[in-house]
This record gives structure tokens, C-alpha cells and sequence, in this order.
């Protein structure tokens, strides 16, 4: 293993990870060519094979799976590593990893603005994706802090509520039944219905309302973004369940239908994995959105102009 490199280890790792050398790449801003060459030459170093090809899918051999697991710690040591240091730095420098589900990009890029102003040292990743992707970059524990809406039994997390996200019914500013009051749920089967995609959590949610009530949408379009699923609804092929959280500027080009049952009551908390010690950065970051989320309740201000006050450095 004396010609193994570390960057070796970070494509291995990803493309045991998404078992896909091409999901591999494109997580690493490779090319597929350049990933193959990675693993050809650390299969060499090790001497035996990492990946079988069975059919189509890709498999760890047993000497993959052990060389999973060690990258995983390898991994984990360095991160640990570069948190003593950052800490040792205090907040002059450091790296903050965020991910959050799709619907709260629309406010937490807005809070990073006055954060990053004070504490320009710190470099920022934020990752949006569904909540499926969520949980999967969690269990393999690769961001600081999370945000996401409905926190799994399942595993042990550690979370505060940081502020309400209701989803509510989008359609397009002439709906026939805008301006209706109380429109019984069940009126919406009769509507072409666009839908976000499987691992959702908007989608489990507002499924989970419409089979409490036996209502069985109809639906002509599955779309992988809100922001899709707006501009689809502003095209006139049908009306969706979004979070009101995605309306912003373009408010005038939408109607919320007053639906019964909705909106559908849903939190966004701040998470992590239980047991996971916070850098003095990511414990910064939360105490900070956890004191916007306040302002914005409290004095009932757009996060545009939210203005709240961070400890000096
Ligand atoms: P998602 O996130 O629909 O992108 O998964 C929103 C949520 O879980 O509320």
C-alpha cells in the first residue's frame, strides 16, 4: 500500500459509496477515465481486486469492503484532525460542511451571506439535496450540520426545531378555483398533478395526506425540483403540493388554493448524528441559525433583511 495515495482513497471511497464510477465522478469533478485510472492503480497497490461487475452493477470484493471500511476511518481521523486544528484556529479559518433539503435553499444561502461576511476565513459547502440524500450523507457522516424535515426514528440524532416549513397547494395564478374558499380535498383528483420524486420528503408527506383521505391524484408529471415543478405549474400542465417556502418574487405567478387539510404542518430542524462533536465553526453556524430562525418568527421578517448578531471573533 506504500503507493497508494490518499487521493486514490477519496475516488475509491466514492465509487464504493455510490457503487458507480460515473456517480463517483461527477461527485469528484472527474472524468469516468480519470476514476478508472485511480482505481487501476490502487487494485495494484493492493494486489487483489476492489470491484466485481456483475451484470451491470458494480460490487465490492471482500478486499473492497475491507478497504471501504478502513477509508472510512482514515477519513474520520483526518476529520477529526482538521477540526483540532480549526478549533486551535478559532473561527479565523476553517471548513463548515452543510446540507439541506431542497426546500431550504431558498432561505439558508440568504443566512450564510452575514455569516460568511464576519468569519471570512471559512470556506462553505452547502449541499441541497432530497430527503433520502440527506439521510444517505449523514449515515456516512460526510457534512457538519443537516437540515432536514422529519428527523427517522431510526437513527440516533441529535436535532432542534429551527423553523416551520408548510407545504400548501401550488397552481397557476388563473386557476379556475383560486379565490375558492375551503375546496374539499378530494377536488383535487380531478386535477392533472405534477409530483417531486420518489425519496422526497415533500412527496412522502403530501402522499401521506392524500391516502388519509383516500384521495388519488392523478399524476401526468414526476419533475426532481421545485423549481421545475413551478415553472411547470406557471406552464399550465397541472398543480402540485410545495413547500411556501419556495415562493419568492414570483409570487404573482402562482395562487395557493385554500385546500382543506392544508397547509400540511411540517418543522425543518438542525441535525446531526448524535455523539458527533461540533467544530467551534459548525457550533457558531447553529447557534446562529437557530438566533435567525428566532428573529424571523419573533419580529416577522423576510430573511432578506433578517439581520441578527453574531459573537465577534
Ligand atoms: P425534499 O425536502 O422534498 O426535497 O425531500 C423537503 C422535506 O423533506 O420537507
Amino acid at each position: 500500500m506504500n503507493q497508494a495515495t490518499l487521493h486514490q482513497l477519496k475516488v475509491f471511497e466514492a465509487a464504493a459509496r455510490h457503487g458507480s464510477f460515473t456517480r463517483a465522478a461527477e461527485e469528484l469533478f472527474l472524468t469516468q477515465p480519470t476514476v478508472s485510472m485511480q482505481i487501476k492503480q490502487l487494485t495494484k497497490s493492493v494486489g487483489l481486486p476492489l470491484f466485481e461487475q456483475v451484470g451491470k452493477r458494480l460490487f465490492l470484493t471482500e478486499a473492497g469492503e475491507e478497504l471501504f471500511a478502513t477509508c472510512r476511518q482514515i477519513f474520520e481521523t483526518i476529520a477529526q484532525f482538521e477540526m483540532t486544528i480549526a478549533n486551535l484556529k478559532g473561527l479565523k479559518q476553517g471548513q463548515l460542511r452543510l446540507a439541506v433539503i431542497t426546500t431550504a435553499k431558498y432561505i439558508i444561502p440568504r443566512l450564510l451571506g452575514p455569516f460568511c461576511q464576519l468569519y471570512p476565513g471559512i470556506d462553505i459547502s452547502l449541499k441541497v439535496t432530497n430527503h433520502e440524500g440527506i439521510l444517505d450523507r449523514m449515515i456516512a457522516n460526510m457534512d457538519d450540520l443537516y437540515i432536514m424535515s422529519q428527523v427517522p426514528d431510526r437513527l440516533d440524532i441529535s436535532y432542534e426545531p429551527f423553523l416551520e416549513n408548510p407545504l400548501v397547494v401550488f397552481a397557476p395564478a388563473n386557476h379556475p378555483l383560486a379565490g375558492e374558499k375551503n375546496i374539499p380535498i378530494e377536488r383535487l383528483a380531478d386535477e392533472p398533478f405534477i409530483m417531486r420524486e420518489p425519496g422526497s420528503g415533500t412527496r412522502r408527506a403530501a402522499q401521506s395526506l392524500l391516502d388519509e383521505h383516500d384521495v388519488s391524484v392523478k399524476v401526468k408529471l414526476e419533475l426532481g425540483s421545485n423549481e421545475a415543478i413551478k415553472q411547470a405549474i406557471a406552464g399550465g400542465l397541472g398543480i402540485s403540493i410545495l413547500s411556501r417556502h419556495t415562493l419568492l418574487t414570483d409570487a404573482h405567478e402562482f395562487s395557493i388554493l385554500d385546500v382543506q387539510h392544508f397547509p400540511i404542518k411540517r418543522t425543518w430542524y438542525i441535525a446531526h448524528p448524535a455523539g458527533k462533536q461540533l467544530s467551534i465553526v459548525a457550533r457558531t453556524y447553529y447557534d446562529y441559525l437557530l438566533d435567525a430562525a428566532k428573529k424571523i418568527v419573533e419580529k416577522e421578517i423576510a430573511p432578506l433583511s433578517i439581520k441578527v448578531d453574531l459573537p465577534s471573533e
